[in-house]
């Protein structure tokens, strides 16, 4: 991984808090942390009616909270998988959000393959924009559905990073035969699941999938190395992230 690149990490994490905190006061952002988790933990189906997003609190503590995070569990993901290098050329990242997970690909690779972010949501896309900007990455992002999104060809990665759960089953289920397709052309895919047992009942299915085209299903755990601001978050949001569990299904890396 390029120094300089993964140096990037707490200039981004500092530039997050400048941005999302000249509006808002801790205590405002802590509570808005504790609404958009109980949305992902308690009230899943909540999230396809866009109530993930859908204040300027809750978008703040997904971009300064979730992202940072999804940095960090998408780089030891790498970390392990020891992915061939120099690829991929260009890394496609269906519903990017803030773009932090394919950022963090992007850094993994030790060069500089372009980013192709999709996202439904508007906020999303403008913030991704700026995130990718940030660890000065040559991209674009577009307001796409997942279903819409091109797929990536033989030297190009795709990835799924805490998406797949979020779909409606029928964009879910089309999903699936279009990835395998790119496979076999040797794209790169990486999908990243939490591991709540509720959140993935199609995971077995993908999981097999993947498997018999010669691609594997993994579980990690691991201790993230967070920034001090992001340990008291989570602290007083009572939310507990000293530990990250994950799941990753993934095939040609
Ligand atoms: C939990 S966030 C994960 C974002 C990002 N991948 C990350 O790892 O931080 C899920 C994202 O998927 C987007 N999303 C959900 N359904 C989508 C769809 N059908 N098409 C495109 N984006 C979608 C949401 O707008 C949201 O930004």
């Amino acid at each position: 991984m390029s120094p300089s690149r993964k140096d990037l990490f707490p200039a981004w994490y500092a530039g997050l808090e400048t941005r999302h905190l000249k509006d808002l006061k801790f205590a405002e952002l802590r509570r808005a942390l504790t609404a958009l988790s109980s949305v992902y933990v308690e009230r899943r189906s909540a999230i396809i009616r866009g109530a993930a997003l859908d204040s300027a609190g809750k978008r703040a503590a997904f971009a300064m909270f979730y992202g940072p995070l999804h940095f960090l569990a998408v780089s030891h993901v790498l970390g392990e998988l020891k992915p061939r290098k120099p690829y991929p050329k260009r890394i496609f990242d269906i519903g990017c959000g803030t773009g932090a997970a394919g950022a963090a690909w992007a850094v993994a690779t030790g060069c500089k393959p372009s980013i192709r972010g999709y996202d439904l949501h508007p906020w999303a896309v403008k913030e991704a924009g700026w995130t990718l900007k940030q660890f000065g990455l040559d991209h674009s992002v577009a307001r796409r559905d997942v279903s819409r999104a091109p797929m990536p060809g033989k030297k190009d990665g795709l990835l799924a990073a805490w998406v797949v759960n979020e779909l409606r089953e029928e964009t879910r289920n089309g999903l699936l035969p279009r990835l395998m397709e790119s496979a076999e052309t040797g794209a790169e895919i990486l999908i990243v699941e939490p591991v709540a047992k509720g959140a993935a009942p199609w995971w077995d299915a993908w999981a097999g999938r993947f498997e018999e085209a010669g691609g594997r299903a993994d579980q990690w755990e691991f201790r993230p190395d967070m920034p001090e601001s992001l340990r008291l978050l989570d602290r007083a949001a009572k939310l507990d992230h000293r530990r990250i569990k994950l799941r990753t299904l993934s095939i040609n890396i």
